[in-house]
């Protein structure tokens, strides 16, 4: 049975994530990786706090604290967060860590060496009232296409003309304002992208028909752009510094450019994807730490990401669609370069007999609008994780963003639609279900699944329909198709209902109480089944349903038939209704929070 590792695109450590984020990556790989750890696989899933980049350098300069304690306080905010919503990492790491550092310097210093990365000198804007370089879009002026006076250096939003920081009229810095600013010639390393090409073109065609077509169209749109090589180092002192003194000559003899790479780190983009395998280098340590056995030794997370020893590991990879060019192109290139190099006559050979894992299969989402709107961070549009813990357990919001998730298009959270569905699904599909069933073997059956009586048509029909339904739904979650699972495991659920209102145990107990018992031995039955297959998708309801009929949490994936399924509980076995699973969301809720949050269509 092969092992399973499975990562989500890491969210930036500044701000608390909204519901988009959570179902574009977070949420959807946490589904999955409690589907396959309930089939019993060994399955690892890892996330951590992306932390570098002058996004994070100046929200710690405005909260006025440096980037480390401002990195340190946000990393326990999301983290803490994410418990809450239920998101089972087996690590949460982060990518200022000292593994990812020192992953980071290796890869580079493999890269340098195997001939994959050059120096270049390029023109940077520099702001001496900030007293630093600035990114592209951190300089703005008046465009020179439609006079837009707030365009970027990087892009027109206006036009939206494509540009470069000399392009601007009268150019300023976004940060202080201040004018007082010059371009400065700076070294940087740039990633040769572009002889990988082919290669990835190759890997990629392979994927088509397995990875979603979102996925494999947008890789090959890069692809058949050119891929252009990519500068990998930025002018910035929170981040990886760049260790070039480290290093060895390139394949021409060339050795780097220590003094004009000095002070320099690398980009955001080159360290993030490298820390999935530093956050697994962390949970190996933690887990050493754990057991008294101080540091890991390196082949315990080497064995998730380096050949041979990860031979038997899938590794699933879940992110937005923004996210896919770096996935299927950037960070290819890193693990690929890392372990070949380009000859001087052009051939590839291996340099190392344990080549990097690259993603079997990569999970890409559309975006979840709000309102048909942008969710968004910095305008603070939607529903952000505290505020949706504010208002409802995280089962509302889990079964509500996964039910619905962006996968063939993008989706639209409005407070209606969020309303209708959580109350139609939970409320009165799965929480009555549960709570008819427990209540009545309460105050009929003394509270114990009940002996006596046969199995008749009624029963073998819902086995047969909850083998189907099942094996469906299995199917489903293997393929990782969230919206259908969630739309077969409803289905299951109605089953459940419909069953009981046709068997209607109320009613046989006046005449025939072998009959009734039947059905709420099924019925019984029914719930410690809707237990383990709801746990990927609502797991604290799911914990609250297994202990209402004795069952252990987290239960294991059922597997079989219906007819055994439907009689797996020991009669005698005690039970009891669990409180409330489910309270119906009213319409002055609904009113209140469209008030509070914004309900408008945003403006085109
Ligand atoms: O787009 C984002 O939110 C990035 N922080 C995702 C990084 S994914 C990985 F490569 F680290
Ligand atoms: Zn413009």
């Amino acid at each position: 049975m092969s092992r399973i590792l499975i990562t989500s695109a890491l969210p930036y450590i500044n701000g608390i994530k909204h519901l988009g984020t959570l179902a574009g990556s977070m949420l959807p790989a946490d589904v999955y990786a409690r589907f396959q750890r309930s089939r019993g696989r060994e399955t690892l899933y890892i996330c951590a706090t992306d932390e570098h980049g002058t996004p994070t350098e100046l929200a710690a300069a405005e909260a006025g604290v440096d980037p480390a304690a401002f990195c340190a306080a946000q990393h326990e905010v999301q983290a803490e967060l994410g418990a809450k919503f239920g998101l089972s990492w087996d690590h949460f790491g982060r990518s200022s860590s000292q593994q990812n550092h020192r992953l980071t310097q290796r890869f580079a210093q493999t890269l340098w060496e195997a001939g994959f990365i050059e120096e270049k000198v390029t023109q940077q804007v520099y702001s001496n009232a900030d007293k630093r370089f600035l990114p592209d879009r951190y300089v703005i002026g008046t465009c020179p296409h439609c006079a837009y006076p707030a365009a970027r250096g990087d892009q027109c939003e206006n036009c939206p003309r494509v540009l470069d920081p000399a392009d601007l009229i009268a150019p300023r810095s976004a940060v202080s304002g201040s004018e007082d600013i010059e371009i400065r010639p700076s070294k940087h390393l740039f990633l040769r992208q572009s002889l990988f090409s082919d290669k990835l073109r190759t890997w990629i065609d392979g994927k088509k028909g397995d990875w979603p077509l979102l996925v494999t169209s947008i890789a090959l749109k890069w692809l058949d752009e050119g891929l252009q090589d990519r500068g990998i180092t930025r002018d910035l002192e929170w981040g990886v510094p760049v260790n070039a003194a480290e290093w060895g000559p390139n394949p021409d003899g060339a050795t780097p450019d220590v003094e004009g790479l000095a002070g320099k780190v690398f980009y955001v983009w080159f360290d993030a994807p490298i820390e999935y395998i530093g956050a697994t280098w962390e949970w190996a340590d933690a887990k050493a730490a754990a057991e008294g056995r101080g540091q890991a030794d390196e082949a315990e997370w080497e064995r998730w990401w380096r050949e041979p020893l990860a031979a038997d590991v899938t590794y699933v990879e879940f992110m937005g669609k923004d996210n896919v060019p770096f996935h299927t192109v950037g960070f290819p290139c890193t693990l690929i370069g890392a372990n070949e190099q380009r000859g001087p006559d052009g051939a590839w050979g291996a340099v190392n007999n344990a080549p990097w894992k690259l993603v079997d299969r990569l999970k890409g989402f559309n975006w979840l609008d709000y309102y048909g709107g942008k969710f968004s961070t910095s305008q603070k549009r939607g529903v952000f994780m505290d505020q949706a813990l504010e208002l409802l357990p995280a089962d509302y919001w889990r079964w509500w963003v996964v039910a619905n998730a962006p996968e063939g298009s993008d989706a639209t959270f409005t407070w209606e639609q969020f309303q209708t569905q959580v109350n139609a699904d939970l409320a009165d599909v799965l929480g009555n279900f549960v709570n008819r069933i427990l209540k009545f073997t309460e105050t009929r059956f003394e509270g114990v699944v009940p002996d006596g009586g046969a199995p008749g048509e009624l029963e073998i029909k819902l086995a047969s329909d909850v083998s189907a339904k099942l094996a469906e739904l299995t199917e489903l979650m293997e393929a990782m198709e969230m919206r259908k699972s969630a739309q077969a495991l409803r289905q299951l659920w109605v089953l459940g209902n419909q069953y009981l209102t046709e068997a209607a145990p109320w009613t046989a107990i006046k005449t025939d109480r072998d009959r009734a018992a039947v059905a709420v031995r099924t019925g019984l039955n029914l719930v410690a089944l809707f237990a383990k297959v709801s746990e990927p998708f609502i797991p604290f309801a799911a914990e609250k349903i297994a202990g209402g009929v004795g069952e252990a949490f987290p239960g294991r994936w059922p597997q079989g038939e219906g007819a055994t399924l439907l009689n797996a509980l020991q009669p005698g076995t005690k039970v009891a209704a669990p409180d409330v699973l489910f309270r119906k969301i009213e319409d002055v809720q609904v009113e209140e929070w469209r008030e509070r949050f914004g309900g408008e269509v945003e403006p085109a």
